[in-house]
């Protein structure tokens, strides 16, 4: 491999993200390694790990600010796809990889580097989805992977990088890995991989158990403009805001916990739970809102595109023309996506309990009321049925298929 002047990694502050600075420097020859780190609203010191790559010999240590690009860009379109992978999972680690991934190309561009880099390894789908986004957005770029290539145990690269000032993590390493953004938490390994044990309670932040929810239900209302939330309780609220809000209100309640079995795009099943209280909330009133202001036949077909939106995502093709087609036939439907749901909140349940809207219904009370004055033509049902029943008539005449 030709030396490389200036590398971007892509950085945690996790010993293999540390071990990878140290490592591009001495095996792939970099010079100058600039570490980025995201703001995903983790909620971790920052400043702390940009000062940790510095020590471990990054030339330059970057953090970025994405908090809102990723509620605004990346989290409301998903509510508007009810993204769901597998029928369950709100794609929360998923969602963050291609902004992380689009900052990395930008700060290559801007420093001119050769390379991009991720301590990823080789089994998850992670990689996928760094390399496929930054391949997207940067087909010149080359991609390093240094993780993927060192077959080191994690006492190896303990003891490589303690070789370079890294020191050696003081606490004990959790049996889990957790990967956490404002959106959730991803939470594998240890004794999750046995499909069958059943998760400690200690695993969880943003939600509470069951036990501990309140023993009171609380109903909320949430607003809908264009298939976005914009309120809840009548309190208007900026993307981030209100995402902030849901997963208070959805975590108090003990809703949004997940325990799922999952297949990665490498082709291995893996047990994953997930706590993303406020994603599936919004995205179960979405689907709620979808339902009293889209046609039939749309939502139908939509279910469809939703689906493969959310594979599209998982997989790493946020950047591939499939997924722009399908954001835009997405965007067309939510015109007419506005309104009020109604949910009550209650010992790990979110329950819809109404919907409105008053630009936007297709309900008509006329039509449907059990009451004798309404405004359905009752006698055009005969003929109806007569011609929608007509092949199915025909097809139980000529094959004799009467009770015998
Ligand atoms: N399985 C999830 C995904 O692929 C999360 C991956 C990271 N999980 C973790 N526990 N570190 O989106």
């Amino acid at each position: 491999m030709k030396d490389l002047k200036r590398v971007v990694l892509a950085y945690s502050g996790g010993v293999d993200t540390s071990v990878c600075i140290p490592y591009l420097r001495e095996k792939y020859g970099v010079s100058e390694v600039i570490t980025y780190v995201a703001d995903l609203g983790q909620g971790e010191d920052l400043e702390n790990i940009r000062k940790k790559a510095l020590q471990s010999g990054a030339f330059k240590s970057i953090i970025g600010d994405l908090v809102e690009p990723f509620v605004n860009e990346f989290a409301f379109p998903a509510i508007r796809a009810n993204a769901l992978y597998g029928d369950k999972y709100p794609l929360s680690t998923a969602l963050a990889r291609p902004l992380i991934a689009r900052n990395l190309v930008k700060i290559a561009r801007e420093f001119n580097a050769d390379a991009v880099a991720h301590g990823c390894t080789g089994k998850g789908n992670d990689q996928v989805r760094f390399d496929l986004n930054i391949n997207a957005l940067g087909p010149d770029l080359e991609i390093i992977t240094p993780a993927r290539e060192w077959n080191m145990s994690r006492e190896e690269a303990i003891n490589y990088g303690e070789r370079f000032g890294i020191p050696a993590p003081v606490s004990k390493k959790s049996p889990y890995s957790i990967d956490v953004n404002l959106l959730g938490r991803s939470i594998e390994a240890g004794d999750l991989e046995d499909p069958m044990s059943p998760p400690s309670e200690d695993i969880y932040e943003m939600t509470s158990s069951i036990e501990e929810a309140p023993d009171k239900p609380e109903d909320i209302v949430i607003e809908f403009q264009n298939g976005f939330p914009v309120s809840i309780n009548e309190e208007k609220l900026a993307h981030l805001e209100l995402m902030k809000r849901a997963n208070l209100i959805a975590g108090k309640h003990g809703f949004g916990r997940l325990d799922m079995m999952e297949d990665r795009i490498v082709g291995i099943k893996s047990r994953e739970i997930y706590e993303t209280p406020g994603l599936l909330l919004l995205i179960k009133a979405h689907k709620e809102m979808e339902s009293l202001t889209l046609n039939p036949d749309v939502l139908e077909f939509k279910s469809i595109v939703d689906k493969k939106w959310g594979q599209l995502v998982y997989q790493g093709f946020w950047y591939g023309p499939l997924k722009n087609a399908l954001d835009e036939f997405i965007a067309s439907t939510q015109h007419s996506v506005n309104g009020l749901v109604k949910i009550r909140l209650h010992k790990g349940n979110a329950v819809i309990t109404g919907r409105s809207s008053i630009q936007s219904s297709l309900y008509r009370e006329d039509l449907a009321t059990y009451n004798k004055d309404d405004n359905f033509n009752h006698d055009c049902a005969k003929g109806f049925i007569y011609m929608w029943g007509m092949s199915n008539k025909i097809w139980a005449e000529s094959n004799n298929n009467d009770i015998k």
